[in-house]
This record gives structure tokens, C-alpha cells and sequence, in this order.
């Protein structure tokens, strides 16, 4: 076959496979993640048409988001709090997800539609907003030309299709005769400057949103929130302790089916909270530590498929928990309830609910802060620094400087620019609606579901950095969670811990080591076909998903005897490490080895033992010639880990491997490369 046959080959089987998987795979996803939430389809009276719901709440301006973490869902709330605050607009934030656009070309007054949409994949929509996606490529010319509207992408230049929902919609739109305001913003996480590119995004089509709607500016604005607080005195059994979902709450009861296993959804609106039967530490390294920590399903009806993410939600440790407090001098004990002013507002948490409840369980509070934050602080701040603070709300590169190179999180911040002095005033309110929520933090699941059917591991790098301007270290809320679920667990020393937790939950709901966690499907899959060759690629805990890959592959040969292990393809694992102390599962490489005899094999690349670095992408290539015949044999190309530079340079790599061996030019091989991923034959799951 010769590279142009190739070519056609591929291409076809790609779009063969798109025509046939696309939507289905999307609607799966989509099913899977969404489908059963009641409390994302909230609005009026259930309708989900735009127009009706606008007019209903008496609404003139609309922000639409599309949001996979709710990173674009926070940059949308920001905007329409910021309309409301300066302009007294009646902004309408809305998920994407809940609604239907027929209605977009004829909304009240002809409003103006912000949309605020994130990539995910291969330049794809968020899952929620596929309805969207659908809406857009059915559309004809002139059929949205009354509709002007705004638009932000926020992505990551890490990946290859760098806004590629935004620019897919705004193009669209377009086309369909829509009128763009301003220009595309396009946030990018990869240079960390998400924050500053909202803002100039945000400056500029706000300047000329007050030419276009005539708005004029309230100097003498105040905060006003979008939620009626009530103070309550008595816990009762329906007060969220912190409880990660409402069937948790006292006042419910959860469900069970005939075996008595614990009935889902369990999404993003309700984990469950799984035992944990095993946890260890990876590392023999003293600096660093990796947990393996093993979740026991058996006893809910949770599954998964070897490939899949696993969901862990995290609290927050006591540390930050208190400083934060007493930055604010908040009263953890107080209890509140909160009502939404408006139908199409949503609670941010369970309520009823106290503030200690809030803080541990429910907000974000130890991420960097951004510049617009500490704009938003400025009239609480003491007067003796106001000053300062509005010269760092708007001063770019100051910002940088005194606050984000120094890795404060939202206390520190406060605290060192009030000289160790706390700020009083801030209305709880205000931080409520301007942190973000606590979400879950994902890990590539590192078990085989034919081989643990009941348990599901993962293996996690606890981040643990120190910052020499606070003097503590920086730490990850999840992964030092994770950290101290298997310190304590295994009677070790707790008290040389960098941060500690609650680890027995509200209510006592974690006692004993347990988490809430559900399942995020992927379509990072072993091929169909056994007898496909493997190759994976996965250097430090991006061996994760290849650890559950090959345990499948040794579960299905003790199931099916000699015959499946004649049968079935080579499978290489291209590992990296920086030395023997942090060589993850060395031990059971080997036995995977003995199962899978001459079918398996695992090449180490240990960067730091030798002068020159060595990285797997050096190991695939020292064997171009094996790794290209296989590939030709028709391997699947499997890539997990770090997104920023790894999975760039293996990619690179891949693409030399296939012009130097097929003597093609270096663009033909990248297109070669392109396809195979569109045919799911390049598969990667970065990070
Ligand atoms: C699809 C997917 C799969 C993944 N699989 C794995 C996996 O298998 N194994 C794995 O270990 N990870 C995996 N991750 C990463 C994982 O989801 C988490 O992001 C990671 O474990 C960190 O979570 P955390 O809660 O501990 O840290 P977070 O609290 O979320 O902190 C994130 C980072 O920010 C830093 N940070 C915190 N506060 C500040 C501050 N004030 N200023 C500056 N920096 C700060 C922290 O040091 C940390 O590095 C995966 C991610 C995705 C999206
Ligand atoms: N954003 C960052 O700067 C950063 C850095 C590290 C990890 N991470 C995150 O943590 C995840 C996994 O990290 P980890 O701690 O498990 O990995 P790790 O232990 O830091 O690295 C695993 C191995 O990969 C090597 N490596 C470094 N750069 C590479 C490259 N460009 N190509 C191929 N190999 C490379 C490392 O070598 P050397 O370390 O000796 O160079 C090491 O041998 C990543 O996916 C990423 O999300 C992020
Ligand atoms: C698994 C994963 C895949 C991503 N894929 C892309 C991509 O293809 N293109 C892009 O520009 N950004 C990509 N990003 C970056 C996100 O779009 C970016 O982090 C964004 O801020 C997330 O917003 P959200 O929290 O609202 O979903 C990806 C991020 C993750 C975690
Ligand atoms: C919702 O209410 C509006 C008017 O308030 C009404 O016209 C509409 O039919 C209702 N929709 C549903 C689905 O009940
Ligand atoms: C809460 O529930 C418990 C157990 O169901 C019950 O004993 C208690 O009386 C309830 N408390 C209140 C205030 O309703
Ligand atoms: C329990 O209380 C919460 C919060 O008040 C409420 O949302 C939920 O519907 C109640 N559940 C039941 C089963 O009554
Ligand atoms: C802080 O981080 C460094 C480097 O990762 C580590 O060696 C040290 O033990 C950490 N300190 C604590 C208290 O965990
Ligand atoms: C952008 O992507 C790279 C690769 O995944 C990642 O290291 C980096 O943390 C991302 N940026 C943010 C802020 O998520």
C-alpha cells in the first residue's frame, strides 16, 4: 500500500466512523452525564423556549454559557452581574443546555445575546450544549439576521483546536446572518491568561454595548445579590451539613433496588459516597507522593468501562477552611437559607445550610484570584489600602507581579495586602456569588472493569509545592484529601501532613474513608478488535488508564485461555519516570508480563539517571522501524498524561516516525496522524 492508499484509508474508515459514532457517542455522553438532573432544567414553568422565559421574568439582556467545570459558567455569571451592577440591565444567565433556540432570531426588544462557550476533545462543544451545536449546523442563511449578539471562548492553546466551539459558533452565527459585537474574546489557559483576555474581551464589548443599548453608568453602584437571606437558629433534618447532594440530607432516603445495591443517577447531581478499601503510597521517593486508592462499587449501582474517569469531590482542608473564616471573621456556626429573587436563578448549594458548610464543602476558596475578583472587593476594602487595591485591579501587570507570581490564594491575597490585618464587611453574599464552586477534580481511571468489576482505582500525584512568600506549601484540595485518607488509614504519622481534613464528613457521611465520586464516561477504549496492535504511551501518572488497559487484556486471557493470548495484537507500553523511586506499579509490570507473555511489553524511559534526559518519545523513536510496522499492521496510537509539552513532542515523534519510514513529507504524515485521530485510532487522554 503505498502512502497516498494510506491516506484514503484512513480518511474513509474516519469518516465512516464519524457518520456512524458521532452523535451517538455525543447523545451517550450526554445521557449519561445530564440526563436524569432535575436541577439543571430549572426555569418558569419547565418551558424551554428562550423567548417565553425571557419575557416571562421581565429579562432584557441574555448571556448564554456552555461550560464542561463551569470555568465559562463563572465568566458568564461574572458578566451578567457586572451588566446588572453598572447598567441595572436585567440580565438572564442560562446553560445552553436547558433551552431550545427556535426562538433566538425573535427575543423580547430585540435584546442582545453573550455567549460564553469552552472546548473540549478535538475542538468540541462542552457535553451540555451538543443541542447547541446540533441548532447551529442545521441553520440557514438569514435565519438569525435580527439577533446581534457577543461572544467569549475560553480554551487552553495546549490543545490543537484552540477555541474550536467558539469559533465553530461564531462562524455559524454568522452565517446565518447574525450580527457580531465587537470581536471573538478567546481566554487561554495554556499561556494562564484566561483572566486578562476576559477583560478585554469584557472592556471592549461593553463600551460598545453602551452605544448600541444607550446604557448609562450608576456611579453610585452597590452590590446587590441575586438571593433573599433569611437567618435561621436550629439545625433541623433538612440543613445541608455539607452533604454533597440532597438525597444525603437527613430529611430523604436513598434509593435501593432489589439487590439492595444504591440506586443513581450518580452524576454530577448526586456521587456516591464509596468506601475506600485500599489506598497505598506509590512513591518511594521522600520529596513527592502518588496515592493508589481503590473505591468499592459493589453495594450501588455505579459502573464503568476500562477507559473512564472517575469523579472525586473533594472538601476543603482545615487550614484553609479557618483562614479563610477569619479573614472574613465569619461565624462558621451561623445558619441561613437562601431564596433565588428570580425563577431562572439557581441556588449555588444546598440549602438551608451553614457558613462553615458552605466554606468546607461547597466553594472554591484556595485557587489562585483573579484581578477581577480583588475589582470586586474594592469598595469592602480598609481605607488605609484602597488605594493600592483599585491600582491592582487595574493594573495588568502589577497584578502579576505582587499577586500571582506570589501563588496567593484568596485569604493570602487579603491578609498580606492588609498587612496580616483581616477585612470586615464583605458581605457573605458577595462571596458566595463570586467564588466558584467546588467542583470535582477527574482521574483516569487505573482498574479494568472485567478484572475489578467492584472496585475502582486511581492513581493520583499529590500536589505539594512550597511557596517561600506565605511559608507554607501550595496544595491541591483533592490529592492531599486523597494523601490523608491513606495516611490515616494505614496509621501513619498525620501530624507532618502539609494540611488536614474532616475526614468524617458531614453528619459523619465520609467516616471510615469514604468519598462521594461518580463516573464520567470517555471513549478512551481499547480497539474492538483483540488482535489490533497497542501502542501506549504514557510517562509519569499517565500510565494510569494503560495499568487498567493491560489488567483487561490479562482478565480476558484467564477468561478465554490460550486460544485469546494466540490471538491478540502486541501491546507496548512506552512508560517514563524520573528515577526507580517513583516507577509506578514496577512490580506488576511483571506479572502483566508472565500473563501476556511475548505480547506484552513495557519500555521504561528514567529521565534523570543518566546526563541527557530520556523521555519515551526518544524510546519510540530509537525503534522507529518496529513501532512503524506496527502501525502499519494497524496499531492504535494511545497518548495520556501531561498536555503541555508531552503529548505535543509524542505526537511529533509519531509524525516523524511515519514520513522518515514511509517517506512522506512532514505535513502529509501530520494529516495522517489527524485522521487516525478522527477514526479513534489516535486516542488521547491529556491533561
Ligand atoms: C480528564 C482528566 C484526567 C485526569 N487524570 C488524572 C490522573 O489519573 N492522575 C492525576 O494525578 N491527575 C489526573 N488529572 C488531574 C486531576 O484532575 C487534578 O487536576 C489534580 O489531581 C489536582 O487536583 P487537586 O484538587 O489536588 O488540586 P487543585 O486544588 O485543583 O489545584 C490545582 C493546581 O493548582 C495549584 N494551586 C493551588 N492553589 C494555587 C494558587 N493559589 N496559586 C497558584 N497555584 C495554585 C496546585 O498546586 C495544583 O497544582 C486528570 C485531569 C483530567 C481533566
Ligand atoms: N504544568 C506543569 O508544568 C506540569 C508539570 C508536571 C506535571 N504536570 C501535570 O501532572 C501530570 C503528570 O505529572 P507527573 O508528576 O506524573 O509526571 P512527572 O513525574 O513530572 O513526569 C514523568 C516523566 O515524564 C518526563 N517528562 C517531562 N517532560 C516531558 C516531555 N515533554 N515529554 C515526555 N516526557 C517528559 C519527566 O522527566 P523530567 O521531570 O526528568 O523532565 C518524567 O521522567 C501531567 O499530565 C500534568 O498535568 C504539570
Ligand atoms: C480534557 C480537556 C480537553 C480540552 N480540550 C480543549 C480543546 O480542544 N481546545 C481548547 O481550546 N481548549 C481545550 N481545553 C481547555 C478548556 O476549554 C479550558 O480549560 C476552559 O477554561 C474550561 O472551561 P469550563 O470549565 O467552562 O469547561 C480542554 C480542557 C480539558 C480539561
Ligand atoms: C409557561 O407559561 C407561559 C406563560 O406564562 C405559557 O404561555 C406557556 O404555555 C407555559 N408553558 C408550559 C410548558 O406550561
Ligand atoms: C430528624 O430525623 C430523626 C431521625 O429520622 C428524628 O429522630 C428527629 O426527630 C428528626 N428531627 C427533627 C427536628 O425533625
Ligand atoms: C429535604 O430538604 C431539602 C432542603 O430543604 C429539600 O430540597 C428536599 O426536597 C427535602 N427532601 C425531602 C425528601 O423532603
Ligand atoms: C513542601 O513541599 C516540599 C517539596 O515538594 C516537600 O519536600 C515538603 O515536605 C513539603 N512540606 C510539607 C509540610 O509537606
Ligand atoms: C492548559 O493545559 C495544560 C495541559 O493540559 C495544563 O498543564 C494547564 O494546567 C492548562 N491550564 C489550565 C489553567 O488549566
Amino acid at each position: 500500500m503505498n502512502s497516498t492508499d494510506l491516506i484514503a484509508v484512513v480518511v474513509l474508515g474516519a469518516l465512516f466512523w464519524l457518520y456512524r459514532n458521532l452523535d451517538s457517542i455525543k447523545e451517550f455522553i450526554n445521557d449519561q452525564l445530564y440526563g436524569d438532573d432535575p436541577s439543571l432544567g430549572v426555569n418558569s414553568n419547565g418551558t424551554r423556549d428562550l423567548a417565553e422565559v425571557l419575557k416571562d421574568n421581565d429579562k432584557n439582556y441574555l448571556v448564554l454559557y456552555g461550560s464542561q467545570t463551569g470555568t465559562a459558567e463563572d465568566y458568564a455569571k461574572k458578566f451578567g452581574k457586572e451588566l446588572t451592577a453598572r447598567f441595572q440591565l436585567r440580565v438572564m444567565v442560562a446553560d445552553l443546555e436547558n433551552y431550545d433556540f427556535h426562538s433566538l432570531n425573535e427575543l423580547p426588544d430585540n435584546m442582545p445575546v453573550s455567549f460564553v462557550i469552552s472546548t473540549y476533545g478535538e475542538g468540541d462543544f462542552p457535553d451540555g450544549s451538543v443541542n447547541f451545536e446540533q441548532y447551529l449546523n442545521e441553520l440557514d442563511p438569514d435565519m438569525l439576521d435580527n439577533l446581534r449578539f457577543s461572544i467569549f471562548g475560553l480554551g487552553n492553546t495546549t490543545y490543537e483546536f484552540f477555541n474550536g466551539a467558539a469559533r465553530k459558533a461564531l462562524d455559524k452565527l454568522q452565517d446565518a446572518g447574525a450580527r457580531l459585537i465587537g470581536t471573538l474574546g478567546e481566554g487561554d489557559d495554556g499561556a494562564g491568561t484566561t483572566d486578562e483576555d476576559y477583560l478585554t474581551w469584557k472592556e471592549e464589548t461593553i463600551e460598545l454595548l453602551q452605544n448600541e443599548l444607550d446604557l448609562h453608568e450608576d456611579e453610585d453602584k452597590q452590590f446587590e445579590s441575586s438571593f433573599e437571606y433569611t437567618a435561621l437558629i436550629t439545625i433541623g433534618n433538612s440543613t445541608s451539613l455539607g452533604e454533597p447532594s440532597k438525597q444525603y440530607l437527613p430529611n430523604a432516603t436513598l434509593q435501593y433496588n432489589a439487590e439492595g445495591e444504591q440506586s443513581g443517577p450518580f452524576d454530577l447531581s448526586q456521587p456516591y459516597v464509596a468506601p475506600i478499601t485500599e489506598t497505598k503510597e506509590l512513591f518511594q521517593s521522600k520529596d513527592r507522593n502518588c496515592i493508589h486508592t481503590e473505591f468499592d462499587i459493589s453495594r450501588s449501582e455505579v459502573t464503568y468501562q476500562t477507559g473512564d474517569h472517575l469523579a472525586i469531590w473533594p472538601s476543603n482542608s482545615d487550614e484553609a477552611v479557618s483562614q479563610f473564616l477569619r479573614v472574613f471573621e465569619l461565624d462558621s456556626e451561623t445558619i441561613f437559607d437562601l431564596k433565588a429573587k428570580d425563577s431562572t436563578m439557581k441556588l449555588p448549594f444546598l440549602c438551608p445550610t451553614t457558613i462553615g458548610a458552605v466554606v468546607r464543602h461547597y466553594l472554591e476558596i484556595t485557587g489562585p484570584i483573579s484581578r477581577q475578583t480583588l475589582g470586586l472587593l474594592v469598595s469592602y476594602a480598609p481605607e488605609s489600602i484602597k488605594e493600592h487595591i483599585v491600582t491592582l485591579s487595574k493594573d495588568k501587570s502589577l497584578f502579576a507581579t505582587e499577586i500571582l507570581a506570589s501563588k496567593f490564594n484568596l485569604a493570602d491575597a487579603l491578609l498580606s495586602l492588609n498587612h496580616g490585618e483581616t477585612w470586615t464587611g464583605v458581605p457573605w453574599l458577595l462571596l458566595i456569588e463570586m467564588l466558584p464552586k467546588l467542583s470535582p477534580r477527574y482521574y483516569s481511571i487505573s482498574s479494568s472493569s472485567l478484572s475489578e468489576p467492584n472496585t475502582i482505582h486511581a492513581t493520583s500525584i499529590v500536589e505539594n509545592t512550597p511557596n517561600d512568600i506565605t511559608g507554607t506549601n501550595i496544595t491541591g484540595v483533592t490529592t492531599n484529601l486523597l494523601r490523608n485518607i491513606q495516611v490515616i488509614k494505614n496509621h501513619d504519622d498525620a501530624a507532618s501532613l502539609p494540611v488536614h481534613y474532616d475526614l468524617e464528613g458531614p453528619r459523619g457521611l465520609f467516616a471510615n474513608g469514604q468519598l462521594p465520586i461518580h463516573v464520567r464516561h470517555s471513549t478512551f477504549r481499547l480497539p474492538k478488535d483483540i488482535s489490533a496492535p497497542v501502542i501506549m504511551i504514557g510517562p509519569g501518572t499517565g500510565v494510569a488508564p494503560f495499568r487498567g488497559f493491560v489488567r483487561e487484556r490479562c482478565a480476558e486471557v484467564k477468561r478465554d485461555g490460550e486460544e485469546c493470548l494466540e490471538k491478540m495484537g502486541k501491546m507496548v507500553l512506552f512508560y517514563g519516570s524520573r528515577d526507580d523511586d517513583d516507577y509506578l506499579y514496577r512490580n506488576e509490570w511483571v506479572e502483566y508480563a508472565a500473563t501476556l507473555d511475548a505480547k506484552f511489553e513495557i519500555d521504561v524511559a528514567l529521565s534523570r539517571v543518566q546526563e541527557q534526559k530520556v523521555y519515551v518519545q526518544h524510546r519510540l523513536a530509537e525503534r522507529q522501524e518496529e513501532v512503524s510496522k506496527l502501525l502499519q499492521n494497524g496499531a492504535y496510537v494511545y497518548v495520556c498524561g501531561d498536555a503541555k509539552r508531552m503529548a505535543k513532542d509524542v505526537q511529533h515523534a509519531i509524525v516523524n516516525i511515519l514520513s522518515e519510514s514511509k517517506g512522506l513529507t512532514e505535513p502529509e504524515a501530520q494529516e495522517i496522524v489527524k485522521a487516525m485521530k478522527v477514526a479513534g485510532k489516535y486516542q488521547e487522554d491529556i491533561w
